[in-house]
């Protein structure tokens, strides 16, 4: 069982997918005019419903897309994904929204909400702003402050009780009231948008989040009188962790943080990477390395690569024994220091912007 409080770092995509009806991404590319490029990496794998969103999107119709965040802690690379996602979508007839799960936060995580808040806007919409997401063209809000999300959320729990919360979060006897509203919270952050406006949704996420979205589209079906259209949803893979583990904020370690500066110790934390590489120079050499199993290659697939050409020339170096480990994690280090030093410029202004909107 995956819950999303609970994600072990061995997720089986094949299986969950299966066992829950998500279905393959890659049967949809060829009706996508311009798949995003985590789409055709197979970073992003599945989907609910998605050919609704390509319809809005061949038509020129507008849709919605959504997804929240419930900071933890420093904001890493594979916090990321969902930004480039997004970046994405703002070229398209869409409207955004990115709801803060500060009371999620509270319940499921024992977070107050003013450290919740300051990570929220310190931290995540100000990265969000420098990574390029345009901000009159988002809907940042506060679970806790949005009366409309929990009007909505007031309502709709009268569709689901416990014994389905139960089955499909693990919930007990001794879980606080709090974390059993939290679903139902999401549910209303997924569905209010519709509310002002009959749109498609599209909900970006990784695959943990997947049992929100069922729940809300159950929801959306019962809550007949509100004629909802139930959520479409794409879901990602998660990236490894630096070590081959998880990628965790309370493990350094194991991650890039985008405010991380160009150091001594990151060029350790890259140097210090799994990589798909053999055991001895001679080995590489002769055999090659083993780019599927290398965080390195994953860092370039998901992030630092944008061209498919150059990124398909490193594979090939790497299996034909070519590249050595060495060199390329120097390479990475390269890109690494150049992407933060960027983006590091963009945060200063990036940070009153998010402040602003999040009073
Ligand atoms: N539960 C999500 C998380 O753990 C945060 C979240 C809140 C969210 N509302 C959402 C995600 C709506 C997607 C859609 O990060
Ligand atoms: Fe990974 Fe690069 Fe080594 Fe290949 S050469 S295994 S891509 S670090």
């Amino acid at each position: 069982m995956i819950t999303p409080w609970d994600v072990s770092d061995n997720v089986d995509y094949k299986k969950t997918m299966e066992n829950f009806g998500i279905k393959p991404i890659k049967d949809l590319l060829k009706d996508i005019e311009n798949p995003h490029y985590l789409m055709r990496r197979g970073i992003i794998f599945g989907h609910r419903d998605f050919e609704r969103i390509i319809k809005s999107m061949k038509e020129n119709k507008k849709f919605t897309v959504l997804s929240g965040m419930m900071p933890s802690g420093k904001m890493h690379f594979g916090h990321k994904m969902i930004v480039d996602q997004l970046l994405y979508y703002q070229n398209y007839n869409t409207e955004i929204y990115i709801p803060i799960a500060d009371l999620e936060a509270y319940w499921a995580r024992g977070m107050d909400f003013e450290t919740t808040k300051k990570l929220a806007v310190e931290e995540y919409i100000t990265n969000y702003i420098a990574l390029g997401l345009n901000p009159n063209k988002i809907n940042v809000y506060l679970q806790s402050k949005n009366e409309i999300v929990k009007d909505l959320a007031m309502k709709l729990s009268k569709r689901v009780n416990f014994s389905e919360m139960r089955a499909i979060y693990g919930f007990s006897g001794e879980t606080n009231m709090g974390h059993m509203l939290a679903p139902i919270v999401q549910v209303a952050d997924i569905l209010h948008p519709q509310l002002k406006e009959k749109t498609p949704v599209v909900v970006p996420v990784g695959i943990d989040q997947d049992p929100h979205l069922r729940l809300t589209r159950d929801i959306a079906n019962r809550a007949k009188e509100f004629k909802f259209i139930p959520p479409s949803s794409t879901y990602h893979r998660f990236m490894t962790g630096l070590l081959g583990g998880k990628m965790s904020s309370s493990k350094p370690e194991t991650a890039i943080f985008l405010s991380d500066k160009p150091s001594k110790s990151l060029r350790k934390k890259v140097m210090s990477c799994k990589t798909g590489g053999r055991e001895t120079l001679e080995e590489q050499k002769k055999l090659g390395g083993i780019p599927e199993e290398c965080v390195v290659y994953e860092l370039y697939v998901y992030h630092l690569i944008d061209d498919d050409k150059e990124l398909k020339e490193i594979y090939d170096k790497c299996k034909s024994g070519e590249l050595t480990c060495g060199q390329c994690k120097k390479s990475c280090y390269e890109k690494i220091t150049a992407f933060l030093n960027d983006l590091s410029e963009k945060r200063a202004c990036a940070k009153e912007i998010a402040e602003e909107i999040i009073k």
